[in-house]
């Protein structure tokens, strides 16, 4: 593989400035782009404190040369079950066998990204942490752990780390000049952001499943236009949801309080019906309000569990809001303002875009899958999916950001083939991928795993697929319906059917794409992958994880799941 030669980075340019600057090396762990963000403010910041920082993705890291690092700063993220993002597993394998090299010049600190409501909550963060310190490596400011909200303990992170590292260690060489710029591709980044956001207008919308289905999936359609805001095919965006009227008031009468009551949320006093309505989460309830739930109804079953750790707490809680906690465990116990204390701000969500711009101008669809079930008689509605299925409408300004998506695009190379695994919702990006390609005139050939419940009524985006094919832009289309036979077929067994043919298009440089469930459609994948390549590359299990590991590094082995 072509590993960046770290030191080979920093060399000079005649040009530069002969002073004495010390390298900093920042590597990131990146699942969906966050981390990247991060280590690269974090580089243009650090050249403020007359450091000459180099962000290293860790799938281009080399561990020898890394340990030779004086200054090392980790992003990473961490997803699914408390894994490594795609990028830093390989790296991560490196550092972690019994074999590294040791770390004992190096001065660090980690900022883990993660998110709260997964078990696990930063765990990979707090993996790197804790072996750079075994190898010897001198931590030199505490790991911070963000959740979902991670821009300003990140902002944090930063101004606490960079100074102190800054005095650490050794000056580099004078000829050694910062070598981070930022690639002459690069877009530029948004001014739109989770405290600044744009607003898009719902143009229009309708449900891809038919009359029948178990299921309601929705295809949204947006407009950009007076925005000035692009994307590219495979970005994600972000929408800013407000929690629904019936819930909200649903969580008022429980807490006994009144919709005009004011109440003080960060420095401001507000009615709680905004506060409810815009600035909380007031369905999923956090670890805190959990917590203390528990130990206001003295409930010894619930305390038990508690006690028991995560897995047996989710187990005992299953699909419970706030509102059931309260009306099954404490029904009296709390006031408003407590609620207020131990609720989380309400995130963003992130969808991947299921469109192209290039054939829908000014345009951004989104295809989500509305939550809803029933549980103890009560309905229950997902947050932002059924605000967008039930609350808004065409016409009305959705505010969001997008969540750029750098390695999950169709190739640069025109004429590269690509393959995309994306049952459910995770055809968004490849309806979006193809779009692309169509509109391109992409040369490569492009091959289509996708799958659901039913053919009859769940076979998402059909007319537009099946065009696709006669026109010939989609060059296969191979289809996995679960529930038409008692046996079920998933998309993993399409590929595994189609195994020579699908070795055969790696062989000739496919990209391969997957985008969907993280928890079991994501590993079964990668298993069935790593089973072709074994099979039909002739190739033993360690053999066909290298190749799986080598598709990777290279990019061509992209995951956009969650
Ligand atoms: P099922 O619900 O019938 O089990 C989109 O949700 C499709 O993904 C459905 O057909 C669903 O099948 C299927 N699915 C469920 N678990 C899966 C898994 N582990 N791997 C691949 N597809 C899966």
């Amino acid at each position: 593989h072509t590993r960046l030669l770290v030191k080979e980075e920093h060399v000079s340019t005649t040009s530069a400035p002969q002073q004495q600057i010390k390298p900093l090396t920042i590597i990131y762990g990146s699942q969906t782009g966050n981390a990247e963000g991060v280590a690269e403010e974090a580089a243009e910041i650090a050249k403020n404190h007359g450091l000459s920082p180099l962000v290293i993705d860790m799938d281009d890291a080399d561990l020898t040369q890394l340990s030779q690092a004086e200054r090392l700063l980790v992003v990473t993220s961490t997803y699914g079950e408390g894994e490594m993002p795609d990028n830093a597993q390989a790296l991560w394998d490196d550092i972690s066998s019994a074999n590294a090299p040791r770390f004992d010049n190096t001065y660090y600190s980690v900022l883990a990204l993660g998110d709260t409501n997964y078990d696990d909550f930063c765990l990979a963060g707090i993996q790197w942490d804790e072996r750079l310190e075994a190898l010897g490596a001198t931590r030199i400011a505490e790991r911070v752990d963000c959740d979902v909200a991670f821009e300003s303990p990140a902002q944090e992170w930063i101004a606490e780390t960079l100074p102190t590292i800054a005095q650490k260690g050794s000056n580099g060489h004078s000829d050694v000049v910062p070598s981070a710029a930022p690639a002459a591709t690069k877009k530029a980044k948004s001014k739109f952001n989770r405290d600044n956001p744009f607003e898009a207008e719902l143009i229009s919308t309708y449900i891809l499943n038919k009359p029948g289905s178990g299921k309601e999936t929705c295809h949204y359609e947006f407009s950009l236009l007076d925005t000035n805001e692009s994307y590219d095919a495979g970005d994600a965006i972000n929408l800013i949801p407000s929690n629904r009227p019936d819930i909200v008031e649903e969580l008022i009468s429980i807490l006994g309080a009144r919709k005009e009551q004011h109440e003080q949320y960060d420095g401001h006093t507000l009615a709680l019906q905004t506060i409810f309505s815009e600035h909380l989460e007031i369905r999923i309830p956090s670890k805190e309000f959990i917590t203390e739930v528990a130990a206001r109804s003295g409930n010894a079953e619930f305390i038990g569990k508690l006690e028991e750790g995560p897995q047996s707490l989710n187990d005992f809680l299953w699909g419970l809001d706030c509102v059931d906690l309260l009306t099954k465990y404490a029904p009296t116990a709390f006031t408003a303002s407590d609620f207020i204390r131990l609720a989380k701000p309400l995130a963003p969500r992130a969808y991947s875009i299921s469109s192209s711009i290039k054939k829908h101008h000014n345009q951004v669809h989104l295809t989500i899958a509305s939550v809803r079930y029933t549980q103890d008689n009560r309905t229950h509605n997902g947050v932002c999916s059924t605000f967008l299925a039930d609350i808004c409408k065409p016409g009305d300004k959705v505010k969001c950001y997008f969540a750029p998506n750098k390695h999950f695009s169709v190739p640069e190379d025109a004429s590269a083939p690509i393959i995309m695994v994306g049952p459910g919702t995770g055809i968004a990006p490849f309806r979006g991928f193809l779009e692309e390609r169509a509109a391109t005139q992409a040369t490569g050939d492009n091959w289509l795993f996708f799958g659901d419940r039913q053919k009859a009524c769940d076979f998402l985006y059909q007319e537009e697929l099946e065009a696709m094919q006669q026109s010939g832009i989609l060059t296969r289309l191979d289809l996995a319906f679960s529930r038409d036979q008692t046996q079920k077929i998933y998309v993993q067994d399409k590929m595994q059917e189609q195994g020579a043919e699908l070795f055969s298009w790696l062989e000739r440089g496919a990209y391969f794409y997957v985008c969907g469930d993280a928890f079991r459609m994501a590993k079964d994948v990668d298993k069935a992958l790593h089973d072709v390549v074994a099979e039909h590359g002739g190739l033993d299990a360690e053999q066909a994880q290298a190749y799986v590991a080598s598709l990777k590094k290279q990019k061509r082995y992209v995951r956009d799941v969650y």
